[in-house]
């Protein structure tokens, strides 16, 4: 891979990390177009059509398939308009069977309990996934869904998490590592909206939960 390629690969990552609901493809190489992620879309409703829009704006991806159950539905329309010339499925098994040789990655935006078998599958056909949150329906699934990427360690794979990915928290993460600060061993996280299954109920406040310790690794 030459220089060139490879920083336009850390540029992609760098920007995707920074997106409203981020992504992050790892340095791989694309057969087809250049220096370019080549990206297969699955779901392109509401979340993933966001994921979509969010990821070709780095400039850094092709679009090369879109997949959708409800293809044509209001909420897949703004996605279709942007990629009017791009394969289309509806069915993600027929998308891996028919153009599985011609993309890299997979974004998955499909509700909750499609998420593990769709996983499942780019991870079998070596694909690198961003699934989206929550990343799978069971403990178990969680558990089978990391056991086959750690049997892919050339993959990389990210759970999209919005409130892990804005500026706020690689605010931090550059401060760390200019080190302005140091020695961090905890963090604190609050949250005061009262949508929220984490929040704690103090007299007629509601405070957020503390989660101590949150671990570091949304920082890295
Ligand atoms: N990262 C975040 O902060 C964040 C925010 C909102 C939603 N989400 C997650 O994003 C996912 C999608 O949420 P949403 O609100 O957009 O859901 P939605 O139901 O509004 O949209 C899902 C889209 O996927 C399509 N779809 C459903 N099953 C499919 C399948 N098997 N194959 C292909 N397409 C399929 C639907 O037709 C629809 O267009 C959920 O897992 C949700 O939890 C994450």
């Amino acid at each position: 891979m030459n220089q060139a390629h490879e920083s336009s690969r850390r540029t992609f990552l760098k920007n995707a990390a920074l997106l409203t609901s981020a992504a992050a493809f790892p340095a791989f190489i694309s057969k087809n177009s250049g220096d370019k992620v080549n990206l297969a879309c699955i779901g392109i409703g509401n979340q993933g059509g966001l994921d979509v829009m969010s990821l070709y704006s780095t400039g850094l991806c092709n679009i090369v398939a879109l997949c959708d159950v409800d293809m044509g539905a209001p909420q897949t329309l703004k996605v279709l308009e942007k990629f009017p010339d791009v394969p289309r499925f509806q069915d993600f098994r027929q998308l891996f069977d028919k153009m599985g040789n011609q993309f890299e990655a997979v974004s998955i935006g499909v509700p909750d309990h499609s998420h593990f078998p769709i996983t499942m599958m780019a991870l079998g056909m070596g694909k690198h996934v961003f699934v989206e949150k929550p990343m799978a329906r069971t403990f178990h699934e969680v558990e089978l869904m990391m056991a086959a990427a750690r049997k892919h360690p050339n993959l990389v794979t990210q759970m999209g998490n919005q409130g892990h990915s804005e500026a706020n928290y690689f605010q931090f993460k550059a401060w760390k590592e200019a080190g302005i600060i140091k020695d961090v061993t905890a963090m604190t996280a609050h949250m005061n909206s009262p949508r929220r299954w984490a929040r704690v109920l103090v007299g007629a406040h509601s405070v957020a939960c503390s989660m101590e310790l949150l671990s570091m690794s949304c920082l890295t």
